[in-house]
């Protein structure tokens, strides 16, 4: 069980920070006249967990799937672990590919596919491994995401919602990538759901020594999960930075996602080390009136 997993992995220290893992470089991103992104840079390293926020429609999907090769920059160059998309061969994109899961906002699963079939269906696009094997690997990514194998069986419309996101984590770290995207993965789900859903990220982000780029409205999940925080605005990463030094820029988005009173309650459960940071316009009244 993941109870069992998150035991194991509590006192182990989290993964730490190492070499670049992902490198945007000067991206422009157009569809037609629409300009998307312009001169866009962003970098993640080795065993960060990122949160990327921006409006809606700011291009944070875009931009993950030019990161996972899904869809090219119209200038602008991305490294992913060393290689560059426009530079490599047919051999290095689909072994760069298998070093990447991800979870899309729609469609986590294949809803005319068993929980079984969906997860392992990575393993039969490898080819070539045996029905038995596969099994077991199947068998395994549940247990790792606190799932009992009785679920094997089931569709994805007999899940719950918080169940369906666990299947969808599954599957994308059925090949054990090093990076992992997640695409507004607490979108729908409860607060309980959500908690869990946190909880699960952080056993395997220490567990597989992960790193993690994930998209989020979501001020709880980011305050909780995140190393550093990307916001995507004015068609560019406008800082990318831990959330306590985020919320100092001066920028109309900043100022409503983080400084409203949901956001000074969501920053309020930062580690107090962290809140001591944080820019007084930011300190919720209630931690205010503490002081
Ligand atoms: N394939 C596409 N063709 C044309 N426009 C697109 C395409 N994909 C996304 N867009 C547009 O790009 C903008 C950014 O989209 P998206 O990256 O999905 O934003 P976000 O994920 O931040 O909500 C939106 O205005 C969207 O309509
Ligand atoms: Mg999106």
């Amino acid at each position: 069980m993941s109870t069992t997993l998150a035991t194991a992995v509590r006192h182990q220290p989290p993964p730490v920070i190492a070499e670049p893992v992902i490198e945007v470089r000067d991206v422009t991103k157009r569809y037609g006249k629409t300009v998307i992104h312009e001169h866009l840079d962003f970098d993640v390293r080795r065993g960060e967990i990122v949160a990327l926020l921006g409006g809606s429609g700011s291009g944070k999907t875009t931009l993950v799937r030019q990161i996972l090769g899904l869809e090219s920059p119209t200038s602008g160059t991305i490294r992913v672990l060393g290689e560059e998309w426009a530079r490599m061969d047919e051999e290095t994109a689909k072994m760069l590919r298998t070093r990447s899961g991800m979870m899309f906002q729609q469609g986590a699963l294949f809803s005319s596919l068993s929980v079984y079939d969906n997860i392992a269906q990575p393993f039969r696009e490898l080819g070539k491994i045996p029905e038995d094997l596969i099994r077991e690997f199947v068998m395994l990514k549940l247990e790792m995401v606190g799932l009992s194998c009785k679920h094997a069986s089931k569709m994805p419309s007999a899940l719950s919602g918080g169940m369906v996101k666990r299947v969808g984590i599954a599957r994308a770290i059925a090949l054990e990538p090093e990076l992992l995207f997640l695409d507004e993965p607490t979108a729908g789900l409860d607060p309980k759901a959500s908690d869990e859903f946190v909880d699960l990220i952080a056993t395997l982000h220490r567990a597989l020594g992960l790193t993690v780029v994930m998209v989020t409205h979501d001020l709880d999940t980011m305050v909780a999960l995140s190393t550093r925080v990307a916001v995507l605005a004015d068609r560019r990463v406008l800082v990318a930075a831990p959330v306590e030094e985020a919320v100092a820029v001066d920028h109309p988005f900043i100022r409503e996602y983080f400084l409203g009173r949901r956001g000074r309650r969501a920053l309020a459960a930062l580690p107090p080390e962290r809140r001591a940071k944080l820019p007084a316009v930011a300190l919720d009244d209630a931690t205010l009136a503490l002081r």
